[in-house]
């Protein structure tokens, strides 16, 4: 036996280590965007020199920028010249359609600038732009860019969400999709059964958005639109078999989600369903994480199941069901 003491065993400091790694590539790729690189060299200004020249930049940071872009691969270099890689070449370029730069940069400032701690100190928010003004118009129109590219992929995630939540097109159903965005999940009814009656609401410029979706789907005739402020709006009354809040409720506080849910019970018949899809603190998701919302915006959070049946029952909602990792449907009795 010896006498020496043992010595403690020092933890790896793997999550952290990688955490570090992403705030410098995070600022090295928000750098990129602010400079708006991608466009600069699709123009021309494919080396240092050259753009540092023309942009007035400071030339060993414009190199420095560049090449570490290379090694994010969102650039390539041959001979001291930089070109586009496909990617950036789709997604990084101001003005194509597909452009999601101006959704990235909000995202890489989701933390204002570090005022997520002050935040949480005090309470107050939003700390950026809030999620729920029309301010971030072009930001959704960012995220919904590349889904919609793929709408063979978008179509079939949509009527697999209606065959989990045992919802059926039918002759004569009418449905509200409220704060829709391209509308994916509710034009899909429409596509199922032409007697379906679809009616939209979001922003002016997303409404644009998903009524394109309507026609390359063919069910434009079937698709009304109500334009702005979900608060402001009025859902009428007694009308709608379903009403479909989709991501949207994570962003508002449980007492205006409890008034969200009266006026949408208002506007539903009776034995009409809402049905919610929003992430759940029992689900994180890396893509959406709670503090995301709280930062967002002036009351929201990832609510979980028990939340949410109390919102309902609030609003006078019953036979509240927990169907997947997301939705949540209840019935107007
Ligand atoms: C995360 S997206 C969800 C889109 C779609 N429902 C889905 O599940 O994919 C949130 C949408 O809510 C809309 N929105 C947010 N606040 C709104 C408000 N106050 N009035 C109307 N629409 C709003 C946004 O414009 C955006 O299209």
């Amino acid at each position: 036996m010896t006498n020496e003491t043992k010595k403690p065993k020092i933890p790896e400091s793997k999550i952290i280590d990688k955490l570090n790694e992403y705030t410098y590539k995070v600022g090295i790729f928000r750098a990129g965007l602010e400079l708006d690189i991608w466009k600069k060299v699709e123009k021309g200004e494919d080396t240092a020199e050259q753009m540092s020249a023309k942009e007035g930049w400071d030339p060993l940071g414009t190199r420095m920028l560049l090449d570490d872009l290379c090694s994010l691969k969102l650039l390539k270099k041959r001979n001291n010249r930089y070109r586009l890689v496909k990617e950036a070449e789709y997604y990084l370029i101001p003005g194509k359609p597909t452009f999601e730069g101006k959704f990235l940069l909000n995202d890489c400032n989701w933390e204002g600038n570090g005022h997520l701690a002050e935040a949480i100190r005090t309470g107050k928010r939003p700390i950026y732009h809030d999620a729920t003004t029309n301010e971030m118009v072009d930001d959704w129109l960012g995220v919904y860019v590349p889904n919609l590219l793929d709408e063979a992929a978008y179509l079939k995630m949509s009527t697999e969400f209606w065959k989990t939540l045992g919802v059926q097109a039918h002759e004569g159903m009418r449905v509200l999709d409220v704060a829709c965005g391209p509308a994916p999940r509710s034009l899909i009814l429409a596509r199922q059964n032409t007697g379906v009656q679809i009616t939209l609401l979001d922003w002016e410029r997303i409404l644009n958005t998903a009524l394109g979706f309507a026609n390359t789907l063919g069910v434009e005739k079937q698709v009304a639109t109500i334009t702005g402020d979900l608060w402001s709006t009025d859902f009428g009354s007694n009308q709608f078999d379903l009403v479909f809040l989709g991501n949207i409720t994570h962003f508002f506080s449980s007492e205006d989600n409890s008034r969200l849910f009266q006026k949408v019970y208002g506007a539903l018949v009776p034995g009409g369903v809402i049905a919610i899809s929003a992430i759940r603190r029992e689900y994180p998701h890396p893509m959406g994480p709670g503090l995301w919302f709280y930062a967002v915006s002036k009351g929201g959070a990832a609510y979980d199941f028990d939340e949410y049946t109390s919102m309902l029952k609030r609003s006078g909602f019953a036979d509240i069901k927990d169907v997947a990792k997301q939705p949540i449907t209840a019935v107007k009795p």
